[in-house]
């Protein structure tokens, strides 16, 4: 039997009268790469908002671990195994990746606003800092600042800032946009390999990287999913 891990049911999102998500129905299954693919403003963000608890629905249900999340914080959301990236860049550019990473890690620890520290737990911190320096495979730019590196390497940050709470879930919102062939394919077997063992829904426009990298692709057209199928049920018929 096949395990859902998140899914979507019923779920409508409108912003005044604009209806965004009509009646978007999705079953995530644990372990999986899912691709989301549609066109410009076809709401694959604001679906992304919805499981992430930055926006509520206006009806349905987001069901996470077979728990209805709808409607939580995004804290909350976190707390219960996802995380997601922006489809705009997150990290802090001012300070270094090392610190960019330190401080993810200590908001998983709720350790932000301790002033006064403990020896031991700040070695299990660094402990998970350099992990997740080595899954990211920037332990050589430990101490660049997030602003001196290139747009792919900050994109490895913010993945590995995703990372920094050990989530189930992990949600990608175009983590290849605006990069190179050469980036694209190195971002790509980075999530790869950050995603093994883990659930990854993604949304992408590269088609080349949807076909390789998910496992299935669901089609969100008009804030509503049209289908839902494995890469070869998905390819065009060829002429
Ligand atoms: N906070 C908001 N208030 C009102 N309308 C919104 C809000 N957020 C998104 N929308 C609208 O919802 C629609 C879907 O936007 P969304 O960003 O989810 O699309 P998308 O599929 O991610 O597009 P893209 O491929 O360009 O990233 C758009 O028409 C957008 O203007
Ligand atoms: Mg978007």
């Amino acid at each position: 039997m096949t395990d859902t891990i998140l899914a979507l049911q019923d779920v409508h999102k409108s912003f005044g009268e604009a209806k965004i998500i009509q009646n978007a129905n999705l079953d995530v299954h644990r372990g999986e790469r899912h691709a989301i693919i549609g066109p410009n403003g076809a709401g694959k963000s604001t679906l992304f908002h919805l499981c992430s608890g930055q926006f509520a629905p206006t009806s349905g249900k987001i069901v996470l671990n077979g728990k209805n999340i709808a409607g939580l914080k995004p804290a909350e959301v976190n707390r219960l195994g996802l995380a997601r990236s922006f489809q705009i860049t997150n990290i802090f550019p001012g300070v270094t990746v090392l610190e960019n990473l330190r401080l993810a890690v200590m908001r998983k620890h709720n350790l932000q606003f301790v002033f006064w520290r403990s020896a031991a737990r700040l070695k299990k911190v660094n402990q998970e800092v350099d992990d997740l320096l080595t899954k990211i495979r920037l332990t050589e730019r430990a101490h660049s600042l997030a602003s001196e590196m290139s747009y792919s390497e900050q994109r490895s940050l913010e993945i590995g800032m995703t990372l920094a709470s050990d989530p189930q879930v992990i949600l990608l919102d175009e983590p290849m946009a605006g990069m190179s062939q050469e980036e694209t394919d190195y971002t790509s077997g980075l999530i790869r390999e950050i995603t093994d063992g883990r659930t990854l829904l993604i949304v992408e426009h590269d088609m080349s990287v949807v076909f390789s990298l998910a496992h299935r692709i669901s089609v969100l057209v008009y804030g509503e999913i049209i289908a839902t199928g494995t890469p070869e049920e998905s390819a065009p018929m060829p002429a």
